[in-house]
């Protein structure tokens, strides 16, 4: 947004078609997380970033009741498309995540793919985490994605991964940077902002930073760090709610953080 280069996230279809590997791994993890983190089954559930609503999608599959919170309106229109597609209920909110409230209190929320780092400042961070608290119940959870990186490592991160979708006949491939489209139907080609890589990058975080940043919050306290355990043939990351472990210096994993109990 406010950059003038034309981004993914301004073509729903061609993200949908990018980030539409096979999701339920990770949708599963926050299913049964939200479970075993004490979420009563069938409550209400909030997606921050939620784009076009992959994971959304299939949660409220599963039985929840899913708000999805997005600044951008044609991620929402095409999710609540695909919702009504899938005979699925799905509330959007159109709203910045670093600043909203909701009517309803919600029993907890979560953030896919690292989406808390395009967050740009401790501040924008921090009053992220306050407007989630905001809305969430007392003791709710926040399942926050989030890949770290090593202190010591330089600044800017080794460029992220690069890889390609098709879905008919459109081809989306990324290469961190930018993405290019290939749209066979409307003899479309696109080069795009990928907004996850190149300028303004995700903003990278020590596991200490972020704890330090909870700290400061007031807001929430870290309960569990499920780290990936391992990876399926095609690549996607797994996570196991049976497998908590330790802080990692580096590297991805699900962070599982339990809003504090004086939370404003
Ligand atoms: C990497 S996508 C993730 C989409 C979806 N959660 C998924 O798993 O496929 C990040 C999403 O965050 C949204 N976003 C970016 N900045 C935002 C902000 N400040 N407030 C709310 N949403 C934002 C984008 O519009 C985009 O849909």
């Amino acid at each position: 947004m406010g950059h003038g280069k034309q981004s993914i996230y301004d073509y729903p279809l061609y993200y949908d078609i990018l980030f539409g590997w096979n999701r339920d791994a990770e949708s599963g993890f926050y299913d049964a997380a939200f479970r075993h983190y004490g979420v009563p089954p069938g409550g209400r559930l909030l997606e921050i970033g939620v784009g076009t609503g992959q994971v959304a999608l299939r949660l409220a599959g599963r039985g929840w009741q899913v708000t999805g919170l997005d600044v951008r309106p044609d991620m929402l229109s095409f999710l609540k498309a695909a919702a009504g597609q899938a005979g699925l209920s799905i509330r959007t909110v159109c709203a910045d995540m670093t600043g909203f409230t909701l009517k309803q209190p919600q029993d907890g929320a979560y953030c896919p793919l690292s989406t808390f780092r395009i967050l740009e400042s401790d501040e924008a961070a921090l009053s992220h985490l306050r407007a989630v608290a905001g809305v969430l119940r007392g003791g709710g959870v926040y399942v926050l994605d989030l890949a770290f990186r090593a202190e010591t490592e330089a600044a800017h991160e080794p460029p992220a991964e690069q890889w390609a979708m098709r879905r008919g006949g459109v081809e989306v491939r990324t290469d961190a940077e930018k993405v290019y489209v290939e749209d066979a139907a409307s003899g479309r080609r696109l080069t795009l902002e990928a907004g996850w890589g190149g300028s303004p990058a995700l903003r990278p975080y020590g596991s200490r930073a972020f704890v330090n940043l909870l700290d400061r919050s007031d807001a929430f306290t870290l309960e569990a760090w499920h780290p990936e355990a391992g990876r399926s043939r095609e690549g996607i990351s797994i996570f196991d709610v049976q497998r908590p472990g330790p802080l990692p210096m580096a590297g991805r994993g699900m962070a599982v953080l339990r809003r504090a109990a004086g939370a404003a």
